[in-house]
């Protein structure tokens, strides 16, 4: 019998850029293991940068796992589905970096999984385009000025600031409005795993204050949301969100991150802690609910998904979620990060894993059914 053509298996890089001190940017441990679980699938991944992703060639030049933690640098039949694990946005936005983005998203011969870095505030846009996503959006601004300031703070007692392209907790700010007093606006900026907080009289005061932290950094603002607590301390939930092997959005797995006693995130590195979404949510709600919010937690990542797919004109593949539940049990948007961090749960991870490679498969199908682009 025929293998038909759309069931060989494709040629999996992991893309990525140069770097100056090691053979290439990004995490090596990920990258490890995705090219392991490819293996144990039966499938060739390797690592290749930028610069050594020629299109059109017979050979690439590759890097496979070496003893202990070497790479070795080799000669590989060039890929055919490339997964883009470009670790920054200033390396993205290099010319030569977006240029071969451009290059791989036109070259027939090639899917390119996951094209784009998003930005803060085009998510909020996209979320807004429907009305099933909108309800999980909070208030957001873009911060130009104190007018804006003054106006959100008109209708929410506390607010987040946070840099459009923002992440890992860096550069956000918690404005809150104490009614009476001299000094009636509180400025937490997060600084390590602490944060300081600055009181002002005036809006103008705390606007000129913000300014100093911002420097020249597009910032959006945001209803601060009430979000349910354990022990006492806020916590919110992590979702990882993959295509399958069929090509259709499915869960990969919950999280959930307490935030550290004096922080204003949930961050691990700013003190947050990993735990374990049905304790954080029964804490809260009791057994029964607490399951019920999971499940509408999936219903609605996965829609916001495909939101954020169809308004941002992409085809995407994965992206993991910062979701919030608050007192009532009510689901908010915080965030969508379209490269993924590893996730430390074991059972998230190893599903994370395989699904790249089926989904690489997936989309290595779509060369064999239509090989002009779609
Ligand atoms: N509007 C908000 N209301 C309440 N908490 C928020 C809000 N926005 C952010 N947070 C908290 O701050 C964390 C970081 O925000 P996020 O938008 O994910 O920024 P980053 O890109 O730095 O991770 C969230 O996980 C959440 O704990
Ligand atoms: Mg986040």
């Amino acid at each position: 019998m025929n293998i038909r053509p759309d069931d060989r298996k494709p040629v999996i890089a992991i893309l990525t850029t140069r770097d100056k001190f090691r053979e290439f940017r990004g995490n090596h441990k990920n990258f490890r293991d995705i090219i392991r679980t490819g293996k144990e699938l039966g499938y060739l991944v390797y690592v290749i940068t930028v610069k050594e992703l020629r299109l059109g060639n017979h050979y690439v030049n590759g890097y496979v796992p070496g003893p202990g933690k070497s790479w070795i640098s080799v000669q590989l039949p060039p890929p055919e589905v490339v997964y883009n694990r470009i670790p920054t946005r200033e390396d993205e936005a290099k010319p030569a970096v977006a240029r071969k983005l451009a290059e791989c998203l036109e070259y027939p011969g090639i899917r390119l999984y996951n094209p784009y870095f998003f930005n803060k505030w085009s998510l909020f846009e996209w979320l807004r385009g429907s009305n099933a996503t909108a309800r999980h959006v909070p208030a957001t601004r873009r911060l130009r000025s104190a007018r804006t300031l003054a106006a959100m703070l008109k209708t929410h007692t506390s607010l987040y600031l946070k840099p459009e392209t923002g992440k890992a907790g860096k550069g956000i700010m918690r404005v809150i409005y104490h009614a009476g007093g001299e000094l009636p606006y509180r400025l937490q900026i997060q600084s390590g795993k602490k944060n300081v907080t600055y009181k002002a009289a005036t809006v103008e005061r705390l606007w000129s204050r913000i300014g100093k932290e911002r420097g020249d950094s597009r910032y959006i603002v945001q209803q601060a949301i009430e979000l349910a607590t354990c022990k006492g301390r806020p916590f919110d939930l992590r979702v990882l969100v993959q295509k399958n092997g069929k090509g259709g959005w499915s869960m990969t797995g919950i999280g959930a991150r307490l935030a550290g006693s004096r922080s204003i995130t949930t961050h691990v590195p700013r003190g947050g802690s990993v735990e374990e979404p049905s304790s954080m949510l029964e804490a809260m709600f009791g057994p029964e609910r607490s399951l019920s919010i999971l499940k509408s937690v999936s219903g609605t990542a996965l829609l916001i998904a495909r939101q954020i797919e169809r308004a941002s004109g992409y085809m995407l593949g994965e992206m993991s979620m910062d979701l919030g539940v608050d007192e009532k049990g009510g689901l908010w948007f915080f965030e969508a990060n379209s490269r993924p961090m590893k996730f430390d749960e074991p059972d998230i991870r190893r599903l994370s894993l395989e699904r790249i490679i089926q989904y690489s498969q997936h989309l290595y199908r779509q060369i064999a059914i239509f090989p002009q682009r779609m």
